[in-house]
């Protein structure tokens, strides 16, 4: 069985304990629920008779089938999974997480001590900056991820920022530096001479930002081993790779950290007087994508096809959707499911009177953030094969099923 199956069935035969953290949960989901009346969390919880794309086998990587987006958060069996190395099995009974570093008061912390914290609920979309690769044109080397690199949790930990603070952070640490208990050799040139582990630095300003969490949970469960059990880092609003998995070390440091993960891969070129010089990917940028219909999908013509899909941006709000038909000649007002909430896709249909016409057409959807941003035409090649955030066509054939 695969080891995804495996933290499944873990879960299920652990059961969920009436633990303080539970009841926490309960009222954070009550809270949250008072927003989504339709039962979200609810929702997230089952599972689904459909499974996740293969992309690659060992390391698990795994992409949510994207067409099945219809629930607000995205159910935890059906969310992707973005590993580098074979996920650690820890054990949650001798688990501790490091904090030191540029810190007055290191300490370790137990799973039981972390929580026993209090905690807080988020909701966020993480997004593998990586996907949509399979877009690009000419063909790029990695994981060929299509539409499903995404998906939207309910997230449940303590804030990064009430252990650093418990800490005593110095006041010239100026990032901290997650490390996962993965290691391995990647395989992005250049490549480390040895194995090394999983870890990304955040910027001190986005640390101590009450939203980013130290997570045991995901949709009220505890997490599964693929997606980090027993604890991991959630970053709203920057690409997944800075949600690092399996945490066992939070490091505040004094200058920049250059680590693999920031340089080597998931960087990207930024230009200073002209020149190019390389920097960490961050913050997600603004981005749609159609869910339905899929690539290639026949539709009838002269009929009312409901075109869905989701947009999500960084740190701002997706505040406006249109829906093109024609290949980007026209657009149309599509129209939101979800209210605002910074950090959270925003879903969205468009009801599409099928032209009467057979033939090939090409849609498009396109957002407007709350900042005036909008999604640019093409990739920007500074990103080399991450942040695929223009509008990604998706081809479909109008005609009459029965071939008349
Ligand atoms: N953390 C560790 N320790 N190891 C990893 O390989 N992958 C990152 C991030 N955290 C990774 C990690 C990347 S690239 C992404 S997109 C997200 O985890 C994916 O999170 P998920 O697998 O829970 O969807």
């Amino acid at each position: 069985m695969h080891s995804f199956c495996y933290a499944i069935q873990e879960h299920i035969t652990r059961g969920v304990r009436a633990s303080k953290t539970d009841l926490d949960w309960e009222k954070n989901m009550k809270d949250t629920q008072k927003h989504y009346a339709g039962g979200e969390i609810k929702k997230a919880r089952q599972s689904s008779s459909m499974g996740l794309i293969i992309r690659q086998k060992e390391p698990t990587n795994l992409e949510t089938p994207f067409d099945q987006v219809d629930s607000f958060l995205t159910p935890t069996e059906l969310f992707y999974i973005r590993s580098h190395f074979p996920a650690p099995k820890l054990d949650f009974a001798s688990y501790q997480l490091r904090i030191n570093g540029a810190v007055r008061n290191p300490f370790s912390l137990s799973y039981k001590e972390l929580r026993d914290m209090p905690s807080e609920t988020r909701v966020a979309t993480l997004e593998c900056a990586g996907n949509g690769r399979v877009f690009l044109i000419p063909h790029v080397e990695g994981a060929q991820w299509e539409l499903g690199a995404v998906g939207n949790a309910a997230w449940t930990g303590v804030p990064l920022g009430a252990l650093l603070e418990r800490a005593g952070m110095e006041e010239d640490a100026c990032e901290i530096v997650l490390e996962g208990a993965d290691q391995g050799t990647p395989d992005v040139k250049p490549i480390p001479p040895g194995p090394i582990s999983y870890a990304r630095s955040l910027p001190r300003d986005k640390a101590i930002q009450r939203e980013v969490v130290i997570a045991y949970q995901m949709n009220g469960r505890d997490l599964p081993q693929d997606h980090g059990y027993p604890v991991r880092a959630i970053v709203p609003g920057h690409y997944g790779m800075a949600s690092v998995k399996w945490l066992t070390h939070i490091h505040a440091v004094r200058e920049p950290f250059q680590g693999y993960w920031q340089t080597s891969d998931y960087g990207y070129w930024d230009y200073v007087d002209g020149k190019p010089v390389r920097r960490a990917l961050g913050e997600m940028k603004l981005k749609s994508e159609i869910a339905r219909p899929t690539v290639y999908e026949m539709l009838e013509p002269n009929q009312v096809y409901t075109v869905s899909g989701a947009a999500w941006a960084g740190e701002t709000d997706v505040t406006e959707i249109a829906v093109s038909t024609d290949g980007g000649q026209t657009w149309a007002e599509a129209e939101f499911l979800d209210p605002v909430q910074r950090h959270a896709w925003r879903r969205w249909k468009f009801d599409w009177l099928t032209p009467k016409q057979p033939g090939q057409y090409t849609l498009l959807a396109r957002a407007k953030d709350a900042k005036g941003g909008v999604q640019p035409d093409k990739h920007d090649q500074n990103y080399d094969t991450y942040v695929i955030n223009h509008p990604l066509p998706i081809e479909v054939f109008v005609a009459p099923k029965n071939g008349n």
